[in-house]
């Protein structure tokens, strides 16, 4: 079976590239990425002499190089996590994201069909997108697969509009889909312009810590072992036109979050008590900011048995350790470009 993964050099598309190449050796893994800023094959250094991997360079909103690769490769399952995913980035970009994020998502689709539409059986196309194309919620209560799209930020149209895309060539063409809405990730690989992999590297380097706003915004995060192990789930279990949430039931908002990774970060570096705390520093916060995300994942735990393997605690410690033990890593993503990006975004 020829599968494809797009995304695959980024965050969450490596830990899955890497779970499917270990355990599926009859499947032929193919890792389509363009290699944006956010993209580094260095996550993939371990199995990147496999046998059963081929990474693939292109950008999946290049029409006919999509097309070209469907027609030779002949994928039977795509799973789709390439996309713009920064909403700084979109907000200052917008552009960018709804043409990889949408356009991009469509010529997927497209090439998908065009190979396929007479002889589905056994063919799936699973989209990854997010919580946020639900739009926010207020102290209480939770996104489920039936909660109306409501996105809010330039990130979460483009994805909102991707994942309409994908039912919609469901329903008018027959194409066989899963689609997954997952809360915040974190773990190693993260690139570090997101909250946690931004702290911690800031951590390290004696950096202030920008809180948005008052701090009081809350994400329900999840170890990206465990999105990973949920995506192998449903492309492999989850039924056709399906819709499964992903959540790690674990709610903090940012300001308790930092506080718990300052003292694991002072614990860690030797430093001592209170020292990394002492660096956040309250910042302007994002235009059209989510006041809360959280994910009841009752349907994908019910019905595919999938539930978190780690606790919060655990994968903050998992996740610290890697960002000490690769700072070569570290360094190598955070020279150049991101520099720029850091002034731009923090100046
Ligand atoms: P990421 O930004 O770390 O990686 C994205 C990857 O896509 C990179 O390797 C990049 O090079 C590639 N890419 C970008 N544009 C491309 C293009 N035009 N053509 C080909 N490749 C391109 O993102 P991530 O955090 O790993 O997220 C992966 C997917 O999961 C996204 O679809 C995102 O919306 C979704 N998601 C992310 C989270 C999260 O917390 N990070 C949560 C839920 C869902
Ligand atoms: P982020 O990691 O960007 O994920 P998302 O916006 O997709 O949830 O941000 C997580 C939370 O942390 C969000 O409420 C915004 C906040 N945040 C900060 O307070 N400071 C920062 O520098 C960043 C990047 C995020």
């Amino acid at each position: 079976m020829n599968i494809l993964i797009t995304g695959g050099a980024g965050f969450i598309g490596s830990h899955v590239v890497r779970q499917l190449v270990n355990k599926y050796p009859n499947y032929n893994i193919f890792n389509l990425d363009a290699l944006t800023y956010a993209g580094n094959l260095e996550n993939l250094k371990d199995i990147e002499s496999a046998t059963n991997y081929t990474f693939l360079k292109a950008d999946i909103t290049d029409e006919q190089a999509i097309n070209s690769l469907f027609s030779k490769y002949k994928f039977e399952g795509v799973i789709h996590l390439a996309a713009e995913s920064h909403v700084d980035r979109s907000i200052k970009e917008p552009l960018a994201f709804a043409k990889t994020n949408i356009l991009g998502t469509m010529v997927l689709l497209n090439a998908f069909k065009n190979l396929w539409q007479n002889n589905w059986e056994g063919k799936r196309f699973y989209h990854i997108s997010t919580d946020e194309v639900y739009g926010s919620l207020g102290a209480t209560g939770l996104f489920t697969e039936t909660t109306s799209y409501n996105p809010n930020s330039p990130y979460s149209a483009s994805k909102a509009s991707s994942d309409h895309f994908v039912r919609a060539y469901g329903e008018t063409f027959g194409m066989p889909y899963v689609i997954s809405n997952c809360s915040n990730n974190y773990g190693p690989n993260h690139f570090p312009e997101k909250l946690i992999p931004l702290f911690i590297n800031n951590i390290i380097n004696n950096k202030a810590l920008p809180v948005y706003g008052d701090g009081l915004f809350t994400r329900d995060w999840l170890y990206v072992i465990d999105h990973a192990r949920a995506i192998d789930l449903a492309f492999h279990k989850g039924k056709n036109g399906e819709t499964y949430n992903i959540g790690g039931f674990n709610e903090w908002t940012n300001i308790d979050l930092i506080k718990l990774l300052c003292t694991l970060m002072d614990d860690k570096l030797g430093r001592e008590k209170g020292a990394s705390e002492k660096l956040i520093t309250y910042v302007k916060d994002r235009p059209g900011h989510d006041l809360r995300y959280a994910i009841d994942a009752t349907k994908i735990n019910k019905e595919l048995g999938w539930s978190p393997s780690v606790t919060f605690k655990e994968g903050l410690e998992k996740t610290i350790n890697w960002y000490l033990d690769n700072k070569e890593w570290l360094n190598n993503v955070t020279s150049g470009n991101y520099k720029e990006y850091y002034k731009s975004q923090y100046n």
